[in-house]
């Protein structure tokens, strides 16, 4: 034993055997804490013969790695043995906590009940794009170069990309769908919208949609009648009553509102459709020409109707929700509300 005293520190370290926490600490206090037991000899190191020094440094090395490298497999034995002894306190024979189920966002809910409806009467999901040319968005749609809906301030037009947009209305996948399948087309094609809006209590940048398109021989006017009827009568109740209203839409000829009888009974019916008793709930209208043209199909074999609905609207009223942004915060004490209503 050329160096006595750090010889026996590094056989105290080797043998040393702490069984838990405590004695892992008091451990690490003496060989590695900053009043070590080790540092002392480090300054003793200009004591030493010069020959032997460099031994001696190498022995003081050597206690030191070893003190580190036992603390640690020491410290993680220790501990994933205490994690052991927590789970086995559990008692795993106590009956479940209640497990917390999520809930649907409210716009999901009326999405859904509108898909469904359509659904039961043959009309199949068509989803696309939210980045969307303006071909599909616009031109295809027969809405000129010089529309006021292609304004900048309507529409946001992505920067970097020429011509591409966020999709204004859900009436571009009219034009998707159109271009790449064959009439009979009876589809619903439910998502999110984008217009450059100030931001209030009745209105917000994005919101959904449920656009409808039905394309075959010989549909007419009174099909499209027909079928909004019975989605009223479906999302309203039976004893449902619509109205259709001439009005303009690029892409249809005849274009019309369509309203739903709300009532005229408390002061919030007043309010709410304006002293009318009818609130609107959709556009619609008999596929312009021109729109079939554009998207390859020959409108002298075949016409068709279309509509476009808002959702958003529609969950305020379902829900008596007074502020559209609720349904954009995700506030989760708002979204709980909804928890019974799937
Ligand atoms: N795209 C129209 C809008 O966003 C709504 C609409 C109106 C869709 C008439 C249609 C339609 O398919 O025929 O305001």
């Amino acid at each position: 034993m050329k160096f006595p005293q750090a010889d026996q520190i590094l056989v105290e370290i080797q043998n040393a055997n702490p069984q838990n926490k405590e004695e892992l600490e008091a451990f690490r206090i003496k060989y590695l804490g900053s009043k070590n037991i080790v540092k002392p000899l480090f300054a003793e190191m200009g004591k030493i013969d010069p020959a032997q020094r460099k031994d001696y440094g190498q022995l003081l090395n050597e206690i030191k790695n070893t003190a580190e490298e036992k603390y640690r497999k020491l410290k993680s034995e220790i501990e994933r043995e205490s994690a052991r002894h927590s789970t086995q306190k559990l008692d795993l024979t106590a009956p479940p906590l209640p497990r917390k189920k999520g809930s649907r966002h409210p716009v999901d809910i009326v999405m859904n009940r509108v898909i469904d409806i359509f659904k039961k009467i043959g009309f199949s999901l068509a989803e696309d794009r939210e980045i969307e040319d303006d071909w599909h968005n616009f031109t295809a749609m027969n809405t000129p170069e010089d529309h006021p809906a292609r304004d900048m301030q309507d529409t946001y037009y992505l920067r970097d990309i020429e011509g591409m947009l966020l999709r204004t209305h859900t009436s571009s996948v009219q034009a998707r769908v159109m271009t790449h399948q064959k009439p009979p087309i009876r589809i619903i094609a439910p998502g999110r919208v984008y217009r450059n809006e100030t931001i209030s209590a009745r209105s917000h940048c994005q919101f959904h949609q449920v656009e409808g398109l039905y394309i075959d021989k010989e549909v007419s006017f009174s099909d499209l009648k027909q079928t909004l009827l019975y989605y009223a009568r479906e999302m309203y109740g039976p004893d449902a009553k619509i109205r259709l209203r001439p009005s303009y839409f690029p892409f249809t000829e005849p274009s019309a509102e369509v309203d739903v009888y709300w009532g005229l009974e408390s002061e919030i019916d007043h309010r709410i459709t304006k002293g009318t008793g009818w609130l609107e709930i959709m556009g619609c209208g008999m596929v312009d020409p021109k729109v079939l043209t554009n998207c390859g199909i020959d409108p002298e074999e075949y016409s068709g109707f279309a509509f476009g609905m808002g959702i958003e609207r529609q969950a305020l009223l379902a829900y008596r929700i007074e502020d559209i942004r609720w349904l954009f915060e995700n506030d989760i004490r708002f979204l709980r509300q909804f928890h019974a209503a799937i």
